[in-house]
C-alpha cells in the first residue's frame, strides 16, 4: 500500500489524490467525518460533479489501495505533518514529510446542519402540500417525507453545486403528491438561479390536478404535472438533462432509466420502491439458493439484485454510476439512491454478467427487456 495504514490515524486532517492517470476522478479528496461512528468520506471530482462514498476505516484502506496507484500525487495532510507521495518515472513513490500548522479537524456530519431546506424556510408550496404548517415547522406525520426529499436535495446539490449550466430539464416518473417536485423545482430557481423546466408524471388525476393548481398560484411556471402512465404513454420527447424517480412503483423506475437513456438525459437520481418483478420470477438452481430460503431475506436480495442490474445496465450505457444510501433505515427501508452521471465510453461489458445471471436464477428485469429489445 502506498501510504501507510499508521499515517492514517486521528490526527488525519484528510488525504488527496491528484494528477490521475486512467482513473475514473480527476481528484480524490478523504476527510474523516465524525457521525455516530467515526467513517471517512471520499470526494470524487469529475466533470465539475462531486460524487461521495462513505467508508469504514478497513473500507478506506482497500479503496487507497485500488485508487491510489492511479495518482501521480498523494498528499496527507495531519495535524501539524504532511507527507507527500509523488510517483517518479519508475512508478514508485517518493515519500517526504514536512511540517504544517494545520490543526486537528473531524468534520461533523450532522444532517440537520446540511439542511439545504431548513424548517421555517418560507416555501408556501410546501404548506399547500401539506408537509409545512401555516408558520413553516414540519408536519409531524411528514418528517420522514421531509427528511427524505431534503436528503434528495442534498444528492442533488452533491451533483451541481458548481454547475456552468443556465437552464435544466428535469422529468419525475411517479411525482405522486410531488414534493420532491415542488423542492427540485424551488431548488434549482430560487436557490440556485438556474431556470428549470420540470415535468412531474403519475396515474393519479385528482393529484396532478391539485399540483398544477398549486404550481400555477405561486407562479412556478415551468412546473407542469401530467396525467400519464410512464409505462406506455408518450411523454416529454426532446433531449432531458435530468430524470428523477423517487418510490415510484415496481418497474416505473426501469421505465424511467430507459426514458433517461433514450433522451440522453445527463444525469438519474432514483430511489427505487417495491421491486416485485425479480422477487415474482426468480428461482433456485444458482448460487443464491441459501438467500432465497426466507421471505425478508430474498425480498432484500431481490431488490438488491434489481438495483446491481440498473446500476450494471446504465454502466453499460455510458453512466457512471454510484449507490449511496439515501435515508437511514428508519425514515424509510427503502432507502438505495442509484446516482448516474453520462459521460463514460459506452460498452457490452456488463451485459453478459447480466444475462448469466438471469439464465442461472431465472428472472426477468425490465430495464433489461427495454434496453435490448
Ligand atoms: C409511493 S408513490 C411516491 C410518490 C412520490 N414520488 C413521493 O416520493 O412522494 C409512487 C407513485 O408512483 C405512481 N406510479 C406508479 N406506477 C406508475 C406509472 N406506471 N406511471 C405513472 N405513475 C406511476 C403512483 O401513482 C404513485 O403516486
Amino acid at each position: 500500500m502506498i501510504v501507510a495504514r499508521e499515517e492514517i490515524d486521528e490526527t488525519l486532517v484528510k488525504i488527496t489524490l491528484s494528477d490521475g492517470e486512467g482513473a475514473e476522478y480527476q481528484k480524490i479528496v478523504i476527510r474523516p467525518v465524525q457521525g455516530k461512528t467515526l467513517f471517512y468520506q471520499a470526494e470524487g471530482y469529475r466533470n465539475n460533479q462531486v460524487f461521495h462514498t462513505n467508508l469504514s476505516l478497513e473500507e478506506l484502506f482497500c479503496y487507497l489501495e485500488e485508487k491510489a496507484k492511479k495518482y501521480r500525487q498523494i498528499l496527507v495532510t495531519k495535524a501539524g505533518k504532511t507527507i507527500s507521495y509523488a510517483r517518479n518515472a519508475s512508478g514508485s513513490y517518493r515519500r517526504r514529510e514536512s511540517e504544517n500548522d494545520v490543526s486537528p479537524s473531524k468534520k461533523t456530519h450532522n444532517r440537520e446542519k446540511k439542511y439545504l431546506l431548513p424548517e421555517g424556510e418560507k416555501i408556501p408550496a410546501l404548506v399547500d402540500l401539506g408537509v409545512f404548517t401555516k408558520d413553516y415547522r414540519i408536519v409531524k406525520a411528514k418528517y420522514d417525507k421531509f427528511k427524505q426529499i431534503n436528503r434528495f436535495v442534498e444528492l442533488v446539490d452533491d451533483a451541481f453545486r458548481d454547475t456552468q449550466k443556465t437552464s435544466l430539464t428535469i422529468l419525475d416518473f411517479g411525482c405522486g403528491k410531488s414534493y420532491l417536485t415542488f423542492i427540485l423545482y424551488y431548488y434549482f430557481t430560487v436557490k440556485r438561479g438556474i431556470a428549470v423546466k420540470v415535468i412531474g408524471y403519475d396515474l393519479k388525476a385528482d393529484v396532478v390536478k391539485h399540483c398544477n393548481e398549486v404550481a400555477k398560484r405561486y407562479g412556478y411556471q415551468n412546473l407542469q404535472f401530467v396525467v400519464a402512465d410512464v409505462t406506455k404513454d408518450v411523454l416529454f420527447d426532446e433531449p432531458i438533462d435530468m430524470v428523477v424517480t423517487l418510490h415510484a412503483c415496481d418497474t416505473a423506475t426501469d421505465y424511467a432509466f430507459a426514458y433517461a437513456v433514450r433522451h440522453g438525459a445527463k444525469d438519474i437520481f432514483s430511489v427505487p420502491c417495491c421491486q416485485h418483478e425479480v422477487n415474482l420470477s426468480i428461482h433456485g438452481g444458482g448460487e443464491l439458493d441459501s438467500l432465497l430460503k426466507y421471505g425478508i431475506v430474498k425480498e432484500r436480495v431481490c431488490a438488491l439484485l434489481t438495483d446491481t442490474v440498473c446500476a450494471l445496465l446504465l454502466e453499460d450505457e455510458g453512466y457512471a454510476v454510484d449507490l449511496v444510501e439515501f435515508v437511514d433505515f428508519e425514515h424509510s427501508p427503502k432507502n438505495v439512491m442509484i446516482r448516474a452521471g453520462r459521460g463514460k465510453v459506452p460498452s457490452t461489458r456488463n451485459r453478459k454478467i447480466v444475462e448469466e445471471l438471469m439464465k442461472k436464477c431465472g428472472f426477468e428485469q425490465t430495464l433489461y427487456r427495454l434496453l435490448t429489445e
